[in-house]
């Protein structure tokens, strides 16, 4: 694999960007609007340069991968990647619909992957003639980062698009671990529960956030506590996860807390907004 189509420039697709053209890829980073794009590259230039102030890489090794990622706001790209990994808005018609297109639009054997959180890979790919090179590629945030790629396989994915992958994500100096796919796959199956549950301790006044966080990094060993951790994933992604998971088994006990849905109403997003459980001024 030489060239990789990244779509959706936001907080993942910068990352996937900037991992990819970091460990010698050609990148195509495609969204929908050029100072989406111009923003994206910035982010990724400042991540950079965070690395060379901290003597981990020359000033012109930022150059050269700050040159290997192109910018497009068309799907023309698609006819020469070797793999497109769509990391658009976590919204199942707009995958639908993107997926689609690019199969008619990418060469018979590119590899069509999503970093979805939740969405079924095997709905995803049967918006598409080509189910058995359709793929879930999730990487974690910050993707530079995260030592985790979980590889999704849906019901058609075949073995050759696993194994390509797996050897994609290593290549880019992660560890992939494969999961079948059911709702939320493992990452936010476990994850979000545990975010909503501490939605829900916050709503009932169990404690403040600060102490909720508290309780789970001192007590528990996690790095960040829930609240921050969601302010980070973005709440409006992590209240969309948690609808995936409540349709796809049926059961009450993925129910979002109604605090999380007024925030998002309300446009509190997290560390994205400015504001969420959290004030990012
Ligand atoms: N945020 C996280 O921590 C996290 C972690 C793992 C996976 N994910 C998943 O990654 C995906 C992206 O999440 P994000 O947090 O980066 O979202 P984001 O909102 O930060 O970025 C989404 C980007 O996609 C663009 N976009 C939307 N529709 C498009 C289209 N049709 N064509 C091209 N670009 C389009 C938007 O303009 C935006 O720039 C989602 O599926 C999400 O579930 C998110």
């Amino acid at each position: 694999m030489k060239n990789i189509v990244v779509i959706g420039a936001g907080t993942m697709g910068n990352g996937i960007a900037h991992t990819a053209a970091a460990s010698g890829f050609e990148v195509t980073l495609v969204d929908v609007a050029g100072e989406l794009l111009q923003r994206a590259l910035a982010t990724i230039a400042a991540n950079l340069q965070r690395g060379v102030d901290k003597g981990k890489m020359p000033a012109a090794e930022k150059v050269a991968v700050v040159a290997r990622i192109r910018t497009a706001t068309d799907l023309e790209a698609m006819a020469t990647a070797d793999i497109v990994i769509e990391a658009i808005s976590e919204n199942l018609a707009a995958k639908l619909d993107l997926f689609a297109k690019l199969d008619t639009v990418a060469g018979p054997e590119c590899i069509l992957a999503s970093n979805t959180s939740s969405i079924s890979i095997t709905k995803i790919a049967a918006a598409t003639k080509r189910p058995d090179k359709v793929i879930g590629m999730h990487f974690m945030n910050p993707v530079p980062v995260m030592a985790l790629v979980e590889v999704i396989r849906g019901i058609a994915t075949s073995d050759d698009t696993f194994q390509c992958v797996e050897s994609l994500a290593k290549q880019m100096g992660k560890t992939a671990i494969e999961v079948n796919d059911y709702p939320g796959f493992v990452a936010n199956r476990v994850l979000m529960p545990m975010i909503n549950e501490a939605i829900f301790a916050l709503y009932e006044g169990v404690a403040t956030a600060a102490s909720i966080d508290g309780v789970m990094k001192l007590g528990m060993n996690h790095p960040m506590g829930p609240l921050t951790l969601a302010d980070f994933i973005g709440l409006d992604v992590c209240l969309a996860i948690l609808r995936v998971l409540e349709g796809g088994f049926g059961d009450p006990k993925y129910r979002p807390c109604p605090l999380l849905v007024k925030m998002v109403d309300a446009g509190w997003l997290g560390r994205k907004s400015g504001r969420g459980f959290y004030s990012y001024a």
